[in-house]
């Protein structure tokens, strides 16, 4: 008979970069992301008994079966000791969708790593529900770094911070006694381009091997990360839009100053921060931007301000903004 699981897991979006990396998968320096509602990715996973040794994987990408992904999910699932015994017994089938659209600026492979080690924990049935999420985050850094921050909501800490008695570079943990002022954060997502990014992220963390400036950024990284726990318990916006906007800067002039150079900002990322900054001291409302490893901008905000937000977006930002996608602080995946 045929077990059939669903894993809805969703992406994140760090305020603290993880930017370089080494062992496996392991990374540099500690980072904190947001955890989205909207924007998750959602797995079925068919598991059907089986005789035969060979091992029977199938994957398809919203109805399809020729997806790139495919190749990297199935070396990733072959890897994994803790699910050699799923492929030696079972037929296993891989439905995969997103809730948003591909190349967006939103981590994709953050949402599916996370789902994906959840449902073949799950069909597993070894891990007791308290070592759960932990074990998860751990399976899920293996498949993609980020994916290990997307089982704590609505914010989590990957990476060992001394000091901080609970953390680890193996898996994520969730960071507790969040201000109210940052439950509601709200994350709208400026796309000006749509085309998939021309470097990866792997490509990106292998230029911080020999980069001049790694070992200040991985200094300046976890001490924002130390600065945005206690941020995020006390509420203080100042503190917060200064951490989170020098993050994003300090990620792309890693790209800018790397030995092999890039550069992923183009016209319409640096227009919209400008006019963030301007409406920011016009309006004195605690709004600012972060960027991932993309053209695209999030900007963050309070739910108090969502009203003049919107207006900003519809009525300030005129120039080149391709589709908004407006998500929020979320509250955590689900699995049966
Ligand atoms: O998880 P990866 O290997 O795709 O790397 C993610 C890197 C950034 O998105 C740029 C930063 C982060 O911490 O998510």
């Amino acid at each position: 008979m045929t077990r059939e699981i669903t894993a809805i897991y969703p992406s994140n979006i760090a305020l603290v970069k993880y930017w370089g990396k080494r062992g496996d998968q392991l990374p540099c320096n500690a980072s904190i992301s947001m955890t989205l509602r909207k924007s998750y990715t959602e797995i079925k996973l068919a598991c059907t008994p089986k005789k035969n040794s060979e091992m029977e994987l199938e994957y398809y990408f919203e109805g399809k079966s020729n997806d790139g992904f495919r190749e990297r999910i199935i070396r990733y699932v072959c890897r994994q000791k803790e699910f050699a015994g799923l492929l030696k017994n079972y037929s296993l089938r891989i439905d995969s969708k997103n809730s948003f659209p591909h190349s967006t600026g939103i981590a994709s492979s953050a949402s599916a790593f996370a789902a994906i080690a959840a449902a073949f924990l799950k069909a597993e049935d070894q891990v007791t529900d308290s070592q759960f999420n932990r074990k998860a985050s751990r399976l899920a850094r293996l498949g993609s770094g980020s994916a290990c921050r997307s089982f704590y909501a609505p914010f989590s800490l990957w990476g060992k911070l001394e000091g901080i008695d609970n953390s680890s570079d193996e898996y994520a943990v969730p960071i507790r006694g969040i201000h109210d002022n940052f439950k509601s954060l709200r994350d709208s997502i400026l796309i000006v381009e749509e085309a998939p990014k021309k470097i990866s992220s792997s490509m990106g963390h292998a230029l911080m091997k020999d980069h001049p400036y790694a070992k200040a950024r991985y200094e300046d990284a976890n001490n924002h990360c130390r600065e945005l726990l206690t941020t995020l318990r006390t509420g203080n916006f100042e503190s917060f839009i200064s951490i989170t906007e020098r993050e994003a800067l300090s990620l792309h002039a890693m790209m800018m100053t790397a030995k092999d150079y890039y550069m992923l900002m183009i016209p319409g990322t640096i227009y919209i921060i400008n006019q963030i900054f301007r409406f920011r001291e016009l309006s004195k409302l605690p709004v600012c931007f972060t960027l991932d490893a993309g053209p695209n901008v999030h900007l963050l905000y309070p739910g108090s301000a969502e009203e003049e937000v919107h207006y900003f977006i519809k009525h300030h930002l005129t120039h080149g903004i391709k589709s908004v996608i407006y998500d929020q602080a979320g509250t955590g995946g689900s699995i049966f």
